[in-house]
């Protein structure tokens, strides 16, 4: 790192680190209004941060309780890990080109119908050439429709057959009445669905993936890679991250999305 980036990114840690201190500490002692106000004056200086340390900013939305290491956290809502609060429908905040990764598990399908394009055309608009788009965890209605009819066994907790489709198809949002409506899925998706919204909104490289979540035994999970250049290769060096995710031995490429 050069010394200029190197002294710019002293400046940051030694006026932020003090006040992340303060966001935690009042997050741990339930003060989430003042954690809210420190998040509001602090995610820019951690966006500056995260870009200068790894070469590029890397975002995760809708990322919940979830943070990633290295990645800009953002959640609707103000959660232990969210280090900007702010609606991940659009991406307003981020300037064109300014982005490396744009990541999510279990966040698009919580999207409304409308709000999908307009997100990847933003996701098409903030990254960079050779940057990555990655959505995780988006419920395939077609897998779920498949196993519900073989009458399947899955091996998620006690839920029973129909219950299981359910939180699938609508998230089961019951599980968390204070936000129910952000957990409520608003979208079904299919391969094909994923693909050409991919597309329409600019990408010229799509991959989608069908997964196992770890412990689970459903493939019933789909993966969505875009970028300007995608192949199979990248596609699974780059699940090799996102372990937490995805059972990287169930990924099984859809090849009839793969052709343009
Ligand atoms: C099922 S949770 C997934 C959380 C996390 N990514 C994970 O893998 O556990 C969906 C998350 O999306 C968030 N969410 C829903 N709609 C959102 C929106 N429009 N903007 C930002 N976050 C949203 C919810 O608050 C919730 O934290």
């Amino acid at each position: 790192m050069s010394e200029p980036r190197r002294s710019k990114v002293r400046k940051l840690l030694g006026r932020d680190a003090r006040l992340w201190k303060v966001a935690k500490a009042s997050y741990s002692a339930g003060l989430r209004l003042n954690r809210r106000l420190v998040l509001a004056t602090t995610w820019k200086s951690k966006r500056d941060l995260l870009a200068l340390q790894s070469g590029g900013l890397q975002v995760q939305l809708g990322g919940g309780d979830r943070g990633i290491a290295g990645m800009l956290n953002i959640d609707a809502r103000m959660t232990r890990a969210a280090d900007m609060v702010a609606d991940c429908s659009r991406l307003g905040r981020f300037d064109d080109s300014s982005l490396t990764m744009i990541f999510s598990n279990a966040f698009f399908e919580h999207l409304y119908r409308q709000q999908q394009l307009p997100l990847l055309q933003d996701c098409f608009r903030t990254l960079k050439p050779g940057g990555l788009l990655l959505f995780l965890g988006i419920p395939d209605f077609e897998s779920v429709c498949r196993e519900y009819l073989a009458a399947n066994s899955g091996t998620i907790a006690d839920y029973s057959r129909l219950e299981w489709a359910y939180r699938y198809t609508h998230g089961d949002p019951e599980q968390f009445p204070e936000w129910w409506s952000k957990q409520l899925h608003k979208s079904l998706f299919d391969s094909d669905e994923l693909a050409a919204l991919a597309r329409s909104a600019g990408f010229a490289a799509v991959m989608v993936f069908r997964y196992w979540y770890p412990g689970e035994t459903w493939p019933v999970n789909l993966g969505l890679c875009a970028g300007s250049s995608v192949s199979e290769a990248v596609v699974r060096q780059l699940l090799e991250r996102f372990g937490e995710y995805v059972d990287v031995t169930t990924v099984d490429v859809i090849p009839s999305v793969g052709k343009s």
